[in-house]
């Protein structure tokens, strides 16, 4: 049996995004062997994230927080135990609702274990006035980016168009409960590189968004965060790091200009793996953590884990 959760995220049970929600687990649904479940997240109580990083330091990456997302919360279980989600949205603010938001900041402990990578997952951003619903479905397409989820389509509705949306949204849940059925078999995790080759035809495609954060909006070497951390970092470690990100970096840089988006992406997650794991030791590791970076975080593919200990 495949296990498909329906994540509402709006207020109103019976409203607009609750409909295309019910559309989509009637898709999911008529897949043999595919059981559905409806979570009104909106009526939780959940809290922001209290920056404790415990789901970090503790071995097994859970929340300690005591709300319906905490380890123990009425949520936390039904979340892992799935082999599909569909997060149904209304458009807030000309965005994802803040529900949406808390719910996936709070999802930060599945960033250290891992255990969202690979699991189908599908999303419905409905709007009914001014718009902006696909704005709002590219950014929960980078948040399931952020935890390598396989995204099995994002769906951007304006209640003009309701009806032609609900069919949609049906084909598109079929598709997840099929791929929840492969999911519930095997859960097939994404390497690091695959995430990024992946979601290249996706709402949102993690490449040039991340070499423009890398280059600080210039898109050269000269203008970047790393040339910069090259003159600014004071440990040994992280600076060794910066080191070895360099020429991948002004790669995938090269590749990206010259329209090879493959070769500049697989660059830019080896740069990027480095770029991580220094910040983690310049910034983060003993001040703020605590801890060295868990092995399913940004693992750097091809090289050492980790720069050796400086002395001091
Ligand atoms: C706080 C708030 C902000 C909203 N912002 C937008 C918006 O930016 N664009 C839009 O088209 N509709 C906006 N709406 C309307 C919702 O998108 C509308 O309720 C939507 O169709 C969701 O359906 P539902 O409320 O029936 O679930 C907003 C509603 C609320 C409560």
């Amino acid at each position: 049996m495949a296990r498909v959760l329906g994540l509402l995220m709006s207020g109103r049970k019976h409203g607009f995004t609750s409909g295309l929600l019910e559309a989509a687990l009637e898709g999911a649904a008529s897949v043999t062997g595919v059981e559905v479940e409806t979570v009104q997240v909106n009526r939780l109580a959940i809290d922001p994230c209290h920056s404790c990083f415990s789901c970090i330091r503790r071995e097994t990456h859970d929340c300690v927080q005591k709300d319906a997302m905490g380890a123990d919360g009425e949520l936390m279980g039904r979340l892992t135990q799935a082999n599909g989600w569909i997060i149904a949205d209304p458009v807030h603010m000309w965005g994802p609702s803040a529900t949406c938001h808390l719910f996936i900041e709070r999802c930060y402990p599945f960033l250290w274990s891992g255990t969202l990578s690979g699991m189908p997952f599908m999303s419905v951003s409905c709007a009914s006035n001014q718009g902006m619903q696909r704005l709002a479905n590219e950014i929960i397409c980078k948040w399931a980016f952020t935890f390598g989820l396989r995204y099995v389509g994002g769906v951007p509705v304006h209640t003009t168009y309701l009806a032609a949306a609900r069919q949609h949204v049906g084909e598109l849940g079929r598709r997840l409960g099929e791929a929840a059925i492969e999911d519930a078999r095997e859960r097939r995790p994404v390497s690091d590189q695959q995430r990024f080759l992946d979601y290249l035809d996706k709402p949102w495609s993690a490449l040039e968004p991340y070499l423009q954060n890398l280059t600080n909006g210039t898109m050269t070497y000269e203008g970047s965060l790393i040339a910069q951390g090259l003159a600014s970092f004071g440990r040994p470690e992280a600076r060794a790091l910066l080191e070895e990100a360099r020429a991948p970096f002004q790669q995938a840089l090269e590749h990206f200009h010259a329209g090879n988006q493959t070769a500049a992406t697989e660059l830019l997650v080896r740069a990027s793996a480095l770029w991580t794991h220094a910040t983690w030791r310049e910034f983060l590791e003993e001040e703020v953590i605590g801890t060295r970076v868990p092995g399913a975080y940004r693992p750097i593919e091809g090289g050492q884990q980790e720069a050796p200990r400086s002395q001091s």
